[in-house]
């Protein structure tokens, strides 16, 4: 994650989950889905090569570039869901880190009620407070900014939808009717998630996954499977995502229209990569100037650690500050 200095350091419980840095070990990847098409992503030197764990590492790279922040990191065992994880679309998706999110009521110690979920591919350009504040009514577990407009039908298979015992029936007696959203920022109630036993709820959609490929995407449709049409909505401002362009071409996109809190380039195109191609698409140097990562020889922001030797099995999955 990259975070604008004022947004890190408003006085907050912000967590920050560091995904997709890695391509998939496709260590998860089981079944007969092996037709599906693969994807080389980001550089190998921002994957790591499972060397020795970089908590230390992240701590001080953490410390240098954020000197106000108090901070706690917890690490996140891959091997809690790598036999749950199915291929997808797009083989970043397969990296267990991208399954943290199921986990971080687990991960973080049970008097914490609340945390922000954000990708690891999101800039906060602005208060993360404001976020923080959003109301959750009595009977949400998650805020995020919903899509109506989106074609809910498209994120699960035909076998999904014909299956007496799913498709609609899943989402009967839902408050609202089911509609899209993107888990790459969420609010979740931790007291909510634990009490409702959520981990286990998702876990359940990941093994009838396995069994009946009922989505084609990674770790986003058993949380539209259990969330969707229950979600508080939140302003749009706070998830302007699709930066990255679509999943297999990863094209440029512009911001969609209203204001924005947070860029998020979901999808394949990352703007770290973009940049060291030499092949930026116009918003991606607004990533540039808070990228943490240091490249070997590129002295120009050589006050910062290197990041080159965290590796991705070893990248602690959360960051809790306050
Ligand atoms: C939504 O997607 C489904 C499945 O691809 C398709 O059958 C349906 O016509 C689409 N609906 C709209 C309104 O585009």
């Amino acid at each position: 994650m990259a975070a604008a200095a004022p947004a890190m350091r408003a006085g907050l419980a912000v967590l920050a989950a560091f995904l997709l840095l890695l391509a998939a070990s496709g260590a998860g990847a089981e079944g007969a889905e092996g037709a599906l098409p693969r994807f080389a992503e980001a550089p190998e030197y921002r994957n790591g090569d499972g060397a020795e764990p970089g908590v230390g590492e992240l701590r001080s790279a953490l410390a240098a570039s954020f000197p106000s922040l108090r901070f706690e990191i917890y690490p996140f065992r891959a091997d809690a869901v790598t036999g749950l994880i199915s291929a997808s679309v797009r083989a970043a998706l397969e990296a267990p880190l991208n399954y943290a999110r199921n986990y971080l009521a687990d991960l973080l110690p049970k008097c914490v009620p609340r945390a922000i979920y954000l990708d690891s591919d999101v800039l906060a350009v602005d208060d993360v407070r404001r976020l923080w504040e959003t109301r959750l009514p009595a009977a949400a577990v998650v805020a995020a900014p919903e899509y109506c407009h989106a074609n809910f039908s498209r994120y699960f298979t035909d076998a999904f939808w014909s299956d007496p015992d799913l498709g609609e029936r899943v989402f009967a007696g839902r408050r609202r009717a089911p509609c899209y959203f993107n888990t790459g920022v969420m609010v979740i109630d931790l007291r909510r998630w634990r009490s409702g036993n959520y981990r286990h709820r998702v876990e359940q959609w990941m093994e009838l996954q396995k069994e009946k490929r009922i989505y084609e995407l990674g770790s986003l449709p058993p949380f539209l499977l259990l969330f969707a049409g229950e979600v508080e909505a939140v302003d749009h401002r706070w998830n302007q995502h699709g930066l990255g362009g679509d999943n297999i071409l990863g094209s440029c996109r512009p911001l969609h229209k209203g204001p924005v809190s947070l860029m998020h380039w979901s999808g394949k195109g990352k703007p770290w990569d973009r940049l060291d191609a030499g092949r930026p698409c116009p918003l991606d140097h607004t990533w540039k100037s808070y990228d943490l990562y240091i490249g070997d020889g590129d002295a120009s922001q050589a006050s910062a650690p290197s990041w080159a030797s965290l590796s991705s099995s070893a990248l602690p999955a959360a960051v809790f500050s306050w």
